[in-house]
């Protein structure tokens, strides 16, 4: 354990942010023995910091998932279940299954974070959400230290949604492991999405391996999003709403060119366009601003702190419901 430790190198905003004390958790016994020692103790599970903004200092203890390892489960000719401890890099497991010929989260490459976080907001891009192929969430109870297993139905899983999200779950368990279903054959490719049907026509490949996908989704990625290593960043700082068909034709009756995805009787309008059209997209205050190609994406150009980037995502929100009347939320979770 590390006493008043700046947690700048452990979120991607890169927020100059102090913790009373910092653990590295590499097993779960070790976790287990720093619930019994501090059950008082405030505390802070942390993957890679890609999706949370501290707003103050922060009086607790942050414990920061380093639990690695993965081991098969079983497998057949078509398919194969891996278990896979949290603290694992999400990207890295992409890597490692796209070169196992492994299926089913090709898409989902290039997104930060570990893999325990992962089924937090059911991650997903590119038509793939890890809901797809996820089977098992394994957690540990935070104050009780009871192991209990969350099926993918347990989990409820929605867009950028699951029951760990929920106010009275929040801090409640530790995700320690996952189970991932993976194809071995005859992957069900996503190719939907229009940018990467795009990126493969450009190169001329006409039956895409899923290696294939994930490069071309990294190609997309790199083109659109900041790398937090250069500019600090948390993705997406809004969800994109869903409104139902009454809003969605007010709207397009008045802005006949506004994008939006059909999903069932609901419409998803994207946040960046809304932002845009507010005309956030580009602007800059001081260290804090929106991103010049992507105006979901609230970026720290250096010094800026978390409530001066929580003033301006408020801001944003202001103005995007006096013109919309559509009330944006965060998809970035804020740390007090
Ligand atoms: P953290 O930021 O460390 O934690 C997020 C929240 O989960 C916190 O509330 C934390 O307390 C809690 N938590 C963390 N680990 C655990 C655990 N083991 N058990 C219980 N609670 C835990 N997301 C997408 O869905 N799709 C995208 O395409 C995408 N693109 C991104 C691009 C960029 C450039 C960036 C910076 C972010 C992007 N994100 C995207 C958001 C982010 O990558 C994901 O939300 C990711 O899953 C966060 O992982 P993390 O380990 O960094 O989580
Ligand atoms: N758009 C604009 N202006 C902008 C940005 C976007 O008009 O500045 C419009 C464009 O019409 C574009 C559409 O919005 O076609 C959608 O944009 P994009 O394809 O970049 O996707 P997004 O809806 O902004 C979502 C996820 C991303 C994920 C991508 C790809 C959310 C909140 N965000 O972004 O996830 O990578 O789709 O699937 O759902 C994240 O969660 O952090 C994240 C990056």
């Amino acid at each position: 354990m590390q006493k008043d430790v700046s947690l700048k190198p452990f979120n991607t905003f890169g927020i100059d942010v102090k913790t009373d004390w910092l653990a590295k958790i590499e097993s779960t016994e070790q976790l287990l023995t720093i619930i019994d020692d501090l059950p008082e103790m405030k505390k802070l599970i942390l993957g890679q910091g890609s999706n949370v903004l501290f707003l103050n200092d922060f009086h607790g203890i942050v414990l920061l998932n380093e639990i690695k390892g993965k081991e098969i489960i079983d497998e057949n000719e078509n398919e194969i279940r891996i278990k896979i401890n949290g603290g694992e890099n999400w990207h890295e497991l992409v890597m490692w299954s796209v070169e196992k010929n492994y299926g089913g989260i090709e898409n989902l490459a290039l997104i930060p974070g570990k893999v325990g976080t992962a089924p937090m907001q059911n991650i997903g891009a590119y038509g793939v959400e890890i809901k797809d192929v996820l089977e098992e969430v394994h957690t540990i109870n935070m104050k009780t230290c009871e192991p209990k297993i969350f099926t993918n139905k347990d989990c409820n899983f929605g867009y950028r949604h699951s029951i760990f999200k929920l106010p009275e779950n929040k801090g409640k368990y530790f995700i320690s492991a996952v189970v991932l279903k993976l194809s071995k054959k005859n992957h069900q490719l996503k190719t939907d999405y229009g940018a990467i049907r795009k990126v493969l026509e450009e190169k001329k490949i006409q039956s895409p391996t899923i290696k294939n996908i994930a490069e071309a989704v990294m190609e997309i990625r790199r083109s659109k999003l900041p790398d937090p290593k250069l500019i600090g960043n948390a993705g997406s700082f809004f969800k994109n709403p869903i409104v139902d068909k009454i809003v969605f034709n007010k709207l397009i009756s008045e802005y006949p060119k506004m994008p939006y995805y059909q999903i069932d009787d609901k419409y998803k309008i994207p946040a960046g366009w809304l932002i845009e059209q507010a005309g956030f997209k580009g602007k800059r205050f001081g260290d804090v601003g929106v991103h010049k190609n992507q105006a979901l994406v609230i970026v720290n150009y250096g010094k800026a702190t978390g409530m001066e980037i929580k003033n301006l995502a408020d801001k944003i929100m202001n103005e995007v419901e006096k013109k919309f009347y559509i009330k944006l939320q965060p998809e970035v979770n804020y740390i007090e």
